[in-house]
């Protein structure tokens, strides 16, 4: 097995075209931990878990986070942030900090808060990775009560989850975006961990109708697919966040690859793995040759347009499992390699400012609505130490 992973980083260095700036720098994975450790420490010096505030995005040109309320879609991310952290330092004080944010989302289990599909990101990335770590009974709790809300989106006409339940008028009457994609992990767990059946079944009814319905031929998402209420068809393909209804935003992609790698996992169905290997064969191959995609791959001018490291590192942690779910050995290195070629870029000087407490810069939030454009985001560093960590259990089972 460690000649096997030893063969894998060989071929990265001889086999590919790109990593051409990566090979520049030096790769030390424990290095880049404790590079997250630090920057964590500057966070929890800067904002206070009294008031229950996450820490949510540093635009350009700010120094500090700006925080938000635990309604906001991103609340779980920093909470799972700390808890990767603590599983890699054993720090009892990181320990404390991880468990005061967690237990600050218990009121979105409340029935009178009306969530939307982030209910999955908010519970999973927080409660999940509490419950992993600690086995606190009350935290399994919290995952199967956020299951069974994100389930009661579900309609059965169309097959699909309502992923924004407060946008409904002519032009949209049912909404099914691309993100709800990553949701359906809270509910395959649910279903393992003593929820109902009913929540696999929801969930594979979903990626199977977004797998038909929100794809263009070439594999590239559409962001939205809005549906029929009445009889359920499927109406058309738009975006909200991408330069066009027809374009390949960056984010959604990524989205699209780790959904269908987690859906693969979960269900081991062929269909979902091939469907991965298109969705991200696409990706890999609009790259540029640093790895890191700008926003949307269809933006004008595109040179000129800001990077999306969010979509790398969200698409880094994919391509690591993705890589050991593969049954093709040649899909499996190709995946491996170029997931450690993102990490390593991302790694570099040039997505760190050390006088920012984030772990990355030059994440793209919402380029038509004009913010987080070339920023720090919690949800690009949460993917980026999750890969990281993933990468690090790799060489640990390879020894
Ligand atoms: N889930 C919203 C986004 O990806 O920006």
């Amino acid at each position: 097995m460690k000649l096997k992973l030893s063969l894998l980083l060989l071929s990265i260095n001889f086999g590919l075209k790109t990593c051409v700036f990566a090979d520049t720098i030096d790769f030390n994975i424990d290095k880049q931990l404790d590079y997250c450790d630090v920057q964590i420490k500057k966070t929890l010096k800067s904002i206070s878990s009294d008031s229950c505030l996450m820490p949510r995005s540093i635009e350009p040109n700010q120094k500090n986070w700006n925080t938000v309320d635990i309604y906001d879609w991103t609340s779980g991310f920093w909470p799972g942030i700390l808890w990767y952290d603590y599983e890699e330092t054993h720090n009892k004080s990181i320990e404390v900090k991880a468990t005061e944010y967690t237990e600050c989302l218990f009121p979105l289990l409340s029935y009178e808060h009306k969530n939307d599909h982030d209910i999955g990101f908010q519970i999973f990335c927080s409660f999940g990775n509490a419950y992993r770590l600690t086995k606190n009974n009350a935290y399994k709790k919290a995952i199967l009560i956020g299951a069974n809300k994100l389930a009661s989106l579900y309609n059965p006409k169309v097959g699909t989850i309502l992923s924004w339940p407060w946008i409904k008028n002519k032009a949209w009457p049912y909404n099914t975006i691309m993100d709800n994609m990553m949701n359906l992990e809270i509910l395959f767990w649910a279903a393992r961990n003593g929820g109902s059946h009913d929540l696999y079944d929801i969930a594979v009814s979903h990626a199977t109708v977004t797998m038909k319905n929100s794809f263009r031929k070439d594999g590239g998402n559409y962001h939205v697919a809005v549906y029929d209420t009445i009889d359920g068809h499927f109406i058309k393909g738009v975006t909200n966040q991408g330069y066009s209804d027809n374009s390949l935003w960056a984010r959604g992609q990524a989205w699209a690859i780790y959904g269908y790698t987690m859906v693969y996992r979960e269900t081991r169905d062929k269909v979902f793995l091939r469907f991965a290997e298109k969705v991200t064969n696409l990706y890999l191959r609009r790259l540029p040759a640093d790895y890191i995609p700008y926003w949307d791959f269809d933006a004008p001018d595109l040179l000129k347009q800001p990077k999306d490291a969010s979509a790398a590192a969200i698409t880094a942690a994919a391509l690591l499992e993705l890589s050991t779910l593969e049954d093709n050995a040649r899909l499996a290195k190709k995946y491996f390699n170029a997931s450690i070629c993102m990490l390593k870029e991302l790694s570099s000087k040039r997505y760190r400012d050390k006088g920012k407490p984030s772990f990355l810069l030059h994440s793209t939030g919402n380029y038509p609505a004009k913010y987080e454009i070339d920023a720090s985001i919690n949800y690009a560093d949460y993917y980026y130490i999750q890969a990281l960590l993933r990468y690090k259990e790799m060489l640990k089972r390879s020894e």
